[in-house]
């Protein structure tokens, strides 16, 4: 069991990082994380460097995605050859549908968020199917049919956690891949193994950066598993994606990088030098420990609050009206987000027990408890 002391202590020299506005608190990594220090100063710098017409594109820019790259395989326990580079959720889906056959069954949740099922729903047109059923029951509803199944690791609007092992044991037994959007887990709930090395049973990984990875907007990832790497056509081939981005951009065949780098997209340049930092940030505090006190705190709101702890760093707050109780909240100075009519409280490294308990004075008033509580 963590001490409160222990809590705050592990997470003060991360916090140290941090400049949100004095007085406030900042509960909403779930809508955008707050950058580090290190990041802001580095992209004030390249943004100074690009006003001047000093900066050099390659060195300075582009190959910094490379370090991108390496951090977030190792957050997830992957190898770098494994992980490409997309601006966004939907560009991954959209890659991994576009290697679905007419006649294959997807299946999704009936409340999944939609860069998640749109670009599956638009692969209907070939004649893919999408099959939506409960979040909770998607290892249950596995079965012959199913060719794929995509899902969030932790879903956006509750904090829930998928039934990950359940779900991949199911996919795999009848030979279905998979594809988790990890937006909301990574860095808090991995996919790795007890090993340390991402479940080979995943197929797919997206993830975008703007969130709980610190990260301007403009960054993500598509991860895809060596045995998947030849099922997935490289729709998006460009200059990026080849095997050498700084060779010759003007040929006419077409030369594919031999990795997951084939779906690179071309990179939002100054996003991915800040997140470079970032990245790199997380990689050192998840290797100290640093990232388990925030999942602690979250358990701690959970319970203030008499909800039941969902695991992730997410906490939904059931109310009555959603927009009184966020406009008490943020009357206390703390910022938090509305999803699906409920509350959402998302920690991060920068938060401490005192931010905690000032949102627990604030909402507590509006929790709509269980019946029978
Ligand atoms: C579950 C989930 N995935 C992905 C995203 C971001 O999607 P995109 O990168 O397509 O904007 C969000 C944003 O709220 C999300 O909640």
């Amino acid at each position: 069991m963590v001490t409160d002391t222990e809590t705050d202590a592990r997470l003060a020299a991360a916090r140290a990082l941090f400049d949100p506005a004095p007085g406030s608190v900042y509960l909403d990594a779930a809508t955008y994380g707050l950058p580090p220090r290190p990041t802001v100063e580095i992209m004030q710098r390249a943004l100074a460097a690009w006003q001047a017409g000093t900066a050099d594109w390659v060195d300075d820019w582009d190959r910094l995605g490379e370090a991108c790259r390496a951090h977030f395989a190792r957050l997830i326990g992957a190898a770098s050859a494994s992980v490409a580079l997309v601006p966004s959720v939907s560009v991954g889906v959209g890659t991994v549908a576009s290697g679905l056959e007419a006649g294959a069954t997807v299946l999704v949740a009936d409340d999944e968020f939609t860069s998640v099922v749109y670009p599956l729903l638009v692969a209907q047109a070939r004649g893919v199917r999408v099959r939506p059923v409960p979040f909770g029951e998607l290892a249950g509803h596995v079965d012959h049919t199913t060719r794929l199944v995509a899902f969030s690791l932790v879903q956006s609007q509750s904090g829930r956690l998928a039934a990950l092992d359940d779900i991949l044991a199911a996919a795999s037994s009848v030979g279905a891949q998979t594809l988790i959007d990890a937006t909301h887990a990574v860095p808090f709930v991995g996919v790795q193994t007890s090993a340390g090395e991402i479940d080979p049973r995943i197929d797919y990984v997206v993830c975008a950066a703007y969130k709980h990875l610190l990260s301007p907007r403009g960054v993500g990832f598509l991860y895809v598993a060596p045995q998947a790497l030849e099922r997935v056509p490289p729709i998006l081939a460009n200059w990026r994606s080849a095997s050498d981005p700084y060779g010759d951009h003007y040929t006419g065949d077409l030369d594919v990088a031999p990795g997951a780098a084939r779906f690179d997209v071309s990179l939002a340049w100054l996003p991915y030098v800040g997140a470079s930092v970032s990245l790199g940030l997380l990689v050192d505090w998840q290797r100290q420990g640093a990232l388990d006190p925030v999942r602690e705190l979250a358990r701690r709101l959970s319970e203030r609050l008499g909800l039941e702890p969902t695991g992730s760093s997410l906490v939904s707050v059931p109310v009555d009206d959603a927009e009184v109780a966020t406009r008490r909240l943020a009357e206390s100075g703390v910022r938090a987000a509305v999803r699906a009519g409920r509350v959402r409280l998302s920690p991060h490294v920068y938060s401490t027990l005192a931010d905690v308990e000032r949102a627990v004075d604030a909402i507590a008033p509006f929790v709509r408890q269980p019946v029978g509580r």
